[in-house]
């Protein structure tokens, strides 16, 4: 099912694209010389974005075309251009390939490239057929300016938890022995720490150990991005940078111990990556909910 998310040979970062929204652009990026090793690359994440072959389709109260357009009016608005949008999982709801075609038809209005992986939420081989061969790359690694990326994928058939198999764990020893002197930045679904809520941490990746002898291996892994938790956190481990993020659509409750929905609102995290191996980043989120939260949701 999911070979063809793996299978992919490593490809490289495309050039930028011009700023699809000139007029709304109020921060220019990096002046882009010949040397793209030398350049800070520019990445936005957008995670759990849920959304539904219907585009009418509600997750909680909101509607999650509607809610990712905001969000990228932001990131338009407020961190662009960028060289490369990170999209790590939870991508569709309801497994439907209508889904996914309409994700791709929505980010190629932003002409940037972008790399994804799969969530908990997504079909992985309905995924990897509506996006190969597209913009949105599949491939399970990458060399971006100085920095190596990879995209592993965490999910489990039938569940709602994480793993990384033999295969993943391969591929990440692989790609990081490949080129041990460039930073590297992993990206995955799953939280591989737990983020201090019980509900949400049942469904962690359930080795972490086994990925983090892989880590502790390779020095020059800088950060580790996941999305799943709907949520922002930030912790470092053994010097390595943590990151989890909000969701485009609705928030969790931090330190929760049962479901509960956060009144936050949906947002993106944004990178800049140094030559050096140094991460700045944050968190923007939109001024407000388009439709009434249902705060009284049970679950989801
Ligand atoms: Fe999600």
């Amino acid at each position: 099912m999911r070979s063809s998310l793996l299978i992919r040979q490593a490809d490289s970062c495309a050039p930028r694209r011009p700023n699809p929204h000139p007029g709304q652009l109020r921060r220019p990026g990096p002046p882009r010389g010949g040397n793209q090793e030398r350049a800070t690359l520019r990445l936005l994440q957008l995670t759990d974005m849920h959304l539904y072959a219907d585009p009418n389709g509600r997750l909680l109260g909101q509607n999650t075309r509607r809610t990712l357009d905001l969000v990228l009016e932001l990131a338009a608005e407020s961190f662009w251009p960028v060289d490369r949008v990170l999209l790590t999982g939870d991508l569709v709801h309801d497994e439907s390939r209508e889904g996914y075609e309409y994700l791709e038809r929505r980010l190629v209005e932003l002409g940037a490239p972008c790399s994804s992986l799969p969530g908990n939420h997504d079909a992985p081989a309905i995924m990897a057929g509506a996006l190969d061969g597209g913009l949105i790359s599949v491939a399970p690694s990458l060399r971006c300016g100085r920095w190596s990326l990879i995209f592993l994928n965490s999910t489990l058939a039938e569940s709602d938890g994480g793993h990384l198999d033999g295969f993943q764990l391969n591929l990440l020893e692989t790609a990081l022995s490949a080129h041990p002197r460039s930073p590297a930045l992993i990206c995955l679904h799953h939280q591989p720490v737990p983020v201090g809520s019980n509900w949400l941490d049942t469904m962690a990746l359930d080795n972490p150990e086994a990925f983090f002898a892989v880590v502790d291996r390779h020095p020059q892994v800088r950060g580790i991005l996941w999305g799943h938790v709907h949520q922002e956190y930030t912790a470092r481990r053994k010097g390595v940078l943590l990151m989890g993020s909000p969701s485009t659509c609705v928030q969790f409750l931090p330190t929760s111990n049962a479901f509960a929905l956060d009144a936050l609102t949906p947002g993106f995290r944004w990178l800049e990556l140094s030559p050096d191996g140094h991460i700045a980043t944050g968190v923007q989120r939109i001024a407000a909910y388009p439709d009434p939260l249902d705060l009284s949701s049970v679950g989801y």
